[in-house]
């Protein structure tokens, strides 16, 4: 399974993200937290070191290599060059087993701290500064959720700020996606853009809200007041371990969190178990944005017709099983 932690910039995806990577760990699940924010703050919340750069999964050598092994001997992906951010798994590709620490990708390029594996998206380039977009950075995000078999680990990635997600895949990537709102109207328009923009895009059912920051008994009321009590998940509160641990520069850890702000992790933990693991759903979902990604004008003078990389025959389950079967023989 996988959840992202969106909203606006400072919100408390990141810390969120940590607390949540640390609890469901605790649980006994496998974790591959993803931290994919140009400004890399993952690594430190969690107490690992700064991954190296060289594993940044952007670097265009890890893109290059990863969407290599990918592509795998999917004759539907002509030349390299038309792996696209929508391109989506057919017969001959390779699936990412995010359980596996033997899975080529999973061993190069995560790092390890206790249970839980790390990956980091990265930031720009130096050549990239004045002429990038982070966009071009989380194409590869893409390209790895689309191909990663999650069915016995949960992925959980720390977005960008904003609502970028929705000018790529990512918004159907992931089977829960939360929006950290502070008690501001900023964080009421942020809440109500993201709806929207969900209810659109057809995936209202896997965003779910949680308040964060809220200090006093009128901030809270301001938020069960905007948010539908169907969409609230819960709201944490001002945390004093949180403001030391920030003031130290500090890891953060579950278990010094206050109770009240621990059950509210633990609530969207339970929320994201309840759902049912369909990985054939996501996949069809993603043949119905490439199909509407390959048919702009860019792509169709530049490749021809990439819709003929959609291949109908593929099951995302049998192939997982059929994939982890010949991992663990070989
Ligand atoms: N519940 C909380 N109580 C106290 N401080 C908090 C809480 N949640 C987050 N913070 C603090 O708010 C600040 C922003 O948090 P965080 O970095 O997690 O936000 P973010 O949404 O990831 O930000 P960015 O958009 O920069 O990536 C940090 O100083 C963090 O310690
Ligand atoms: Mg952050």
């Amino acid at each position: 399974m996988r959840i992202s932690f969106v909203g606006k910039g400072g919100s408390g995806k990141s810390t969120l993200a940590a607390l949540f990577t640390q609890y469901a760990s605790r649980q006994g699940q496998n974790v591959v937290a993803i931290d994919a924010d140009l400004n890399i703050h993952l690594p430190r919340l969690l107490g690992f070191e700064k991954p190296a750069a060289e594993t940044y999964l952007s670097e265009p050598s890890v893109a290059l290599a990863i969407k290599d092994r990918l592509r795998g001997t999917n004759a539907r992906i002509g030349k390299p060059e038309t792996f696209r951010k929508s391109t989506p798994p057919g017969s001959g590709s390779h699936l990412i087993l995010v359980d596996d620490p033997n899975d080529p990708i999973i061993r190069s390029y995560s790092t390890k701290k206790d249970e839980t594996r790390l990956l980091v998206v990265g930031t720009y380039a130096e050549e990239d500064i004045g002429a990038s977009c982070y966009h071009n950075n989380l194409a590869i995000l893409e390209n790895v959720l689309s191909h990663a078999a999650d069915d016995k680990a949960l992925v959980v990635a720390d977005m960008v700020a904003g609502t970028d997600a929705f000018a790529s895949t990512l918004h159907a990537q992931f089977d829960l996606t939360i929006l950290v709102v502070e008690p501001t109207w900023r964080g009421i328009e942020v809440y109500k853009d993201y709806e929207r923009l969900c209810r659109q895009a057809g995936c209202l059912d896997t965003l779910k809200v949680v308040g964060n920051k809220i200090r006093t008994e009128e901030e809270r009321a301001f938020v069960t007041k905007h948010i539908p009590a169907e969409m609230l998940l819960g709201c944490l509160g001002q945390s004093p371990y949180l403001e030391t641990q920030d003031r130290n520069w500090g890891p953060i850890e579950f278990a010094q969190l206050e109770p009240e702000n621990a059950l509210v992790i633990r609530t969207i933990y339970d929320a994201l178990k309840r759902l049912s693991y369909d990985p054939q759903k996501r996949l069809e979902k993603l043949w119905d944005l490439h199909r509407t990604y390959v048919s702009q004008r860019f792509i169709t003078e530049r490749f021809g017709d990439l819709t003929t990389q959609i291949d109908p025959t593929f099951d995302f389950t049998q192939e997982t099983t059929k994939q982890r079967a010949c991992n663990t023989t070989h």
